[in-house]
C-alpha cells in the first residue's frame, strides 16, 4: 500500500476522480499544494467567478428589478439552496433555511430552544467544545440569571482517552436527563474529529424530554446526515467548510418541522421571516412564515449566496452517497498510511462509521518546524494547540496520490 504507484492505482478506480477539475488548488512556487484542509476552509469552484458574475451582471443591469426580475430573482434566491443544503443534511426542504453564520444561528436557536424552569434547567455539551458555541451557551444561561457552573454540564472522555465512547454520553444523559432542558452535541467533534452516534444519543434525549440541538460545522457535507429521520429538533452549520463556499460564507440552520406551527415558540423576529405573500405589506402585526425561513431577519447577501451555490450545485450532482463511500476509503488509506508513522498516536477512531473525513494526529515530541515546514513545502493541514495535526482527504477535490505524498512527506519530517 505504501508505493506512489498503489496510490494512483486507487485513482484511477475512482470513478469521483474527475470532479478534482472542478476545484482550484492552490499553488505554491507555482506547484499544486497538497491541500488536506477542507475541514477549515474548502477550496474554489472553477464555476464560482460565473455564479458571482451572474448576480453582479443582472445588479448592474437590472438594479432594484433584479429582486424579480433577474436572472435568478434575488426575493428568493435563499430558496434554490435551501433545497440543495436540506438534501447535503437529511432534512425537507421546509427545515432548512440558508442564513447568517453559524454562531448567530445558534444564538437565534437558543432564544427559541432554551426554556429552563427550576427543576429542568441544564445544558449537556460535548467536549472540547468549540470556544463560540461554549460563548453562545454561556451567554444564554446568563440572560437566564442562572449559574454556569451549576447549569453546564461537560461530557468527557473517561480514563484520559481522545474521545468520549458513545455510551458514557447515554450514561450522562441517564444521569442527568431529568433536570437537562438542552443537549448540544457536535456531531463530528472538531478537535478529535469523532463522529458521535447522534441516531441513539437523540433517542435516549427523547426519554427525558430534552431537546437535542447539533453544531454540523465539521459534519456537513462530510458525513451522511438524517436530521428529520432521527428527530433531531434544530441543528446549525457553517457553509465555508466541507461545502466550499468561500471565506465567512453563509452558515445554515435546521429546525425540525415538528416545531414550524408552534405559533408559541419565543423567537428573535425580522421582517425577512415574516410570511412571504404579505411581507411586502408592511404589517405592523409579525406573522410567521410556516417554514425555517421565519428565523430569517434580513434580506439575504446574494453575493456570498451565489458562492456557496455554486458548490451546493455539485453536491447536488455528485449526491452525498458517493461522496461519502470515496471519503471512507480517502481517509482509511490516509490512517494505515498513519498509523505506520512511529511518533504519530491517531486521536480520531479508526472505525469510518464513527469519523468523517478528518483525522486529529498527536506528533510525539511534537516541534513547531515540522508544522511550518509541511506548510512551507506545500501540505496544507492545520495545528491546534499543542500537538495535534488536523488532516482532511475532502473527496471532492483530493486524490489517493496526495494521502500518500502527504504521508511520505510527513514521515521524512518525523524521522529527520
Ligand atoms: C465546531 C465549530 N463551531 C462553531 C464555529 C464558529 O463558526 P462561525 O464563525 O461561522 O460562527 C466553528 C468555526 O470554525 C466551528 O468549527
Amino acid at each position: 500500500m505504501n508505493s506512489l504507484e498503489y496510490a494512483k492505482s486507487l485513482d484511477s478506480q475512482d470513478n469521483l476522480s474527475d470532479i478534482r477539475e472542478l476545484f482550484y488548488i492552490p499553488k505554491k512556487n507555482n506547484i499544486k499544494t497538497t491541500y488536506l484542509c477542507g475541514h477549515s476552509l474548502g477550496l474554489q469552484p472553477k464555476k464560482t467567478a460565473d455564479f458571482i458574475n451572474q448576480e453582479l451582471s443582472d445588479w448592474k443591469n437590472l438594479g432594484v428589478l433584479g429582486h424579480f426580475n433577474g436572472t435568478n430573482p434575488w426575493y428568493p434566491y435563499h430558496e434554490f439552496l435551501n433545497k440543495q443544503s436540506a438534501n447535503i443534511v437529511g432534512a425537507l426542504e421546509e427545515e432548512v433555511v440558508v442564513m447568517n453564520s453559524l454562531t448567530v444561528n445558534l444564538h437565534l436557536l437558543l432564544t427559541s430552544f432554551y426554556r429552563p424552569d427550576k427543576n429542568k434547567n441544564k445544558i449537556i455539551i460535548d467536549t472540547p467544545c468549540f470556544p463560540s458555541d461554549r460563548y453562545a451557551i454561556n451567554s444564554h444561561i446568563k440572560n437566564n440569571n442562572l449559574d454556569i457552573d451549576k447549569t453546564l454540564i461537560e461530557l468527557k472522555s473517561l480514563d484520559g482517552k481522545s474521545v468520549i465512547e458513545d455510551s458514557s454520553i447515554i450514561e450522562q444523559i441517564d444521569k442527568y436527563g431529568n433536570e437537562t432542558q438542552l443537549i448540544l452535541i457536535s456531531a463530528v467533534n472538531y478537535y478529535n474529529g469523532q463522529y458521535y452516534d447522534i441516531e441513539s444519543i437523540s433517542k435516549k434525549a427523547k426519554e427525558y424530554n430534552c431537546v437535542l440541538g447539533l453544531d454540523l460545522a465539521h459534519a456537513a457535507g462530510n458525513v451522511k446526515l438524517f436530521l428529520h429521520d432521527w428527530d433531531i429538533d434544530f441543528a446549525v452549520w457553517c457553509g465555508y467548510k466541507y461545502l466550499n463556499g468561500g471565506p465567512g460564507a453563509p452558515g445554515s440552520a435546521f429546525i425540525n418541522n415538528k416545531h414550524l406551527n408552534d405559533i408559541g415558540i419565543k423567537r428573535l423576529e425580522g421582517w425577512w421571516g415574516h410570511d412571504k405573500k404579505t411581507r411586502f405589506d408592511l404589517l405592523d402585526k409579525f406573522s410567521p412564515s410556516k417554514t425555517a425561513e421565519s428565523w430569517q431577519l434580513s434580506n439575504p447577501p446574494i453575493l456570498s449566496m451565489a458562492a456557496l451555490w455554486s458548490s451546493l450545485d455539485i453536491f447536488e450532482k455528485v449526491g452525498m452517497t458517493p461522496i461519502t463511500l470515496k471519503s471512507i476509503k480517502l481517509t482509511s488509506y490516509l490512517y494505515t498510511l498513519l498509523n505506520n508513522i512511529e511518533g504519530i498516536d491517531i486521536l480520531t477512531p479508526r472505525n469510518p462509521d464513527k469519523r468523517g473525513a478528518q483525522l486529529s494526529v498527536r506528533l510525539k515530541n511534537f516541534d513547531k518546524k515540522i508544522y511550518s515546514t509541511l506548510i512551507e513545502s506545500g501540505y496544507i493541514c492545520d495545528h491546534r494547540s499543542p500537538d495535534i495535526l488536523r488532516i482532511a482527504p475532502a473527496p471532492l477535490y483530493n486524490s489517493f496520490e496526495d494521502i500518500f505524498n502527504f504521508s511520505q512527506f510527513l514521515r521524512s519530517l518525523i524521522n529527520d
